[in-house]
């Protein structure tokens, strides 16, 4: 497994790779990587040639300093678990290799794909997401990049930053993995207690509930329901939102073209924790 610090060599090292026509599989990450990213690197690696992954917390996307402050950062577990795996190769950049003007996201048009949920909850959040998968799919140049549908709105913007700028790289999505009791995988997860994990469990019974009920209600009604369900538990319901699985707007009614996917955040204790699911 090769490490790379400095894009310049990553980028060397990729052309050269492309030039004996090997695919290249790309795995962004923020580190105190889990079974959840793991994942994502055992489905690249089934479809490429050679993996890289990176691991890189990046500044741009937290909204809050404590957040980006207590984000856990384990290189050395991460980097083991890596060659466990069979990663050909990791990009571990330092912030000014990223950011050599600043620590300041582009500008990009998300054609309103954050107007709700961690767009509205985390200001600027996907603008510093977009940011920094842009800037990584231009050293890595991949011939596909993974993302987990844990993330399932980072996921779509992806896909729309993609389009929007015409960068030559196929977007896999990848389902969410999950732990005992549903609870999805999350580094953040490593911040609760087992207590306070298994209670986290909720979130994911409070899904397939809707998953089975969805029908006896409307996307409105059914919101409700589970803002109710949230209050006899020792989570804080942040939203329950039944959105349009592409356009990402809240749906008013059923749509049997359109689909529906039903998204969660919720607060145990301090740690924020998301979810999701396809209702039909
Ligand atoms: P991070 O939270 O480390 O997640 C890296 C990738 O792993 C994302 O695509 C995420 O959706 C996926 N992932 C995390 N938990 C998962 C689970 N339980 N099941 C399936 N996939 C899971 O997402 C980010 O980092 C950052 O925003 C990043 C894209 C790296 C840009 O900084």
């Amino acid at each position: 497994m090769q490490v790379f610090e400095r894009a310049g060599l990553l980028t060397s090292f990729i052309e050269n790779q492309k030039k004996q026509n090997h695919s290249v599989g790309f795995v962004p990450t923020m580190g105190a990587l889990h079974r959840g990213h793991l994942s994502l690197v055992k489905h690249a690696l089934r479809e490429n040639d050679l993996v890289v992954v990176s691991i890189f917390v990046n500044p741009t996307q937290f909204n809050n300093a404590a957040d980006l402050q207590k984000y856990p950062r384990v290189p050395e577990v991460d980097l083991k678990l890596l060659r466990e795996a069979q990663t050909d190769v990791v990009f571990l950049p330092p912030v000014k290799e990223i950011y050599p003007n600043g620590t300041q996201s582009e500008e990009i048009d998300l054609n309103g794909l954050d107007r709700h949920m961690e767009g509205q909850f985390r200001p600027g959040h996907f603008q510093g997401v977009v940011t920094v998968v842009k800037r990584f799919f231009n050293i890595v140049k991949p011939t596909r990049a993974y993302f987990g549908e844990k993330d399932y709105q980072q996921l779509q913007i992806i896909r729309h930053m993609t389009q929007l700028h015409k960068l030559n790289v196929e977007i896999v999505s990848h389902p969410v993995e999950r732990g005992p009791g549903g609870l999805a995988l999350s580094s953040r997860n490593e911040l609760m207690s087992l207590q306070q994990k298994e209670e986290a469990g909720f979130i994911h019974k409070a899904l397939q509930w809707a998953q089975k009920n969805y029908r006896d209600f409307n996307p409105r009604q059914l919101q409700e329901a589970l803002k109710a369900r949230f209050e006899k538990s020792n989570l804080k319901l942040e939203y329950a939102l039944v959105s349009d699985p592409e356009s990402l707007e809240p749906l008013e009614e059923w749509s049997q073209k359109k689909g529906a996917r039903l998204f969660i955040a919720a607060y145990m204790g301090e740690v924020r924790l998301i979810d999701n699911v396809p209702l039909f």
